[in-house]
């Protein structure tokens, strides 16, 4: 059962009606306390940080054990702004003492294959770039979870995928590579706050996909109040959460150039069929 440092990150989590069920442990405690880090002191990070998110990324899971996903650190100041402007100015691109971008990649399988006079045809199919987008994402999720370890905070750069032929041109990806996205690492300059997620009753289903309409509406309804005090609290004046998952999903204009990513990725031979 949750101990009182539990149980006061599962209400900031979740609101009063909380996982009261929920198993305690420092591991889970941490993981419990994540909150997106977006202003970054120019704090110097610890000699080996790098080496060790790299270690625990490596140490994710990986479909087949292919490690089809690379990173890549950026430090060069003049390739990070134009990253910056590439994503929608986001100015903790700049800031953060780390910036990593997060790949999915079969053009290594590709190397190895061509040592052996193979074409690889499984890499250009839709399934593959699942599989080498997963593994990215895992991977920079143990990485995320290892920086916070060291007191270190985070953010994801999705908007990396804006304009995507101009990211693979500054990075000079290969063909069978694309950025899945970036990632910030450094100490927090400001506080932030956790932010509160949907209750589990909407998340979790049991057995097969249920929905109760009228009792998902009423606690997707308590969600928007908890969310809304949340938005408050931090000063800011954001439309209710269900507005929000509206106006980011109705159109293409909030897909801020993404809509355009199938053609990138075929031309990097991903996603071709
Ligand atoms: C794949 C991915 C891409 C994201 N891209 C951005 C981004 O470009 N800019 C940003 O400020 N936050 C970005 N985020 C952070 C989310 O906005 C954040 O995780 C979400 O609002 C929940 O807040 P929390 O992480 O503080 O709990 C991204 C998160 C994910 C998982």
């Amino acid at each position: 059962m949750s101990n009182a440092a539990t149980t006061d990150l599962l209400q900031q989590r979740y609101g009063e009606q909380h996982a009261a069920n929920a198993l305690n442990n420092p591991v889970i405690d941490h993981l419990l306390n994540h909150r997106s880090v977006r202003s970054y002191s120019d704090r110097a990070l610890p000699d080996g940080t790098l080496e060790t998110l790299i270690a625990a990324a490596q140490s994710a899971a990986t479909s087949s054990n292919l490690q089809a996903w690379s990173v890549i650190e950026v430090r060069d100041p003049a390739r990070r702004a134009r990253l910056a402007r590439l994503a929608n100015n986001q100015r903790h691109i700049e800031q953060a003492p780390l910036f990593l971008i997060w790949l999915a990649d079969f053009s290594r399988a590709q190397r190895i294959a061509s040592q052996h006079y193979t074409e690889l045809r499984a890499p250009s199919y839709l399934d593959s770039l699942l599989v080498g987008s997963v593994d990215a994402a895992l991977a920079a999720q143990n990485a995320v979870v290892a920086a916070e370890a060291l007191g270190l905070g985070t953010v994801y750069i999705g908007a990396l995928r804006n304009d995507l032929q101009a990211v693979v041109d500054e990075l000079e990806l290969p063909p069978l590579v694309y950025p899945v996205f970036g990632l910030c690492v450094g100490y927090a300059a400001t506080d932030s706050a956790i932010k509160p997620r949907l209750p589990q009753a909407v998340t979790l289903h049991h057995e097969t996909y249920q929905v109760d309409a009228a009792q998902e509406q009423r606690l997707i309804g308590d969600y928007e109040a908890l969310a809304a005090a949340f938005s408050r609290a931090q000063g800011q004046n954001t439309p209710g959460w269900s507005e929000q998952v509206i106006n980011r999903l109705k159109d293409e204009s909030a897909l801020h150039g993404r809509e355009r990513i199938g053609k990138v990725l075929n031309d990097q031979q991903l996603a071709l069929r």
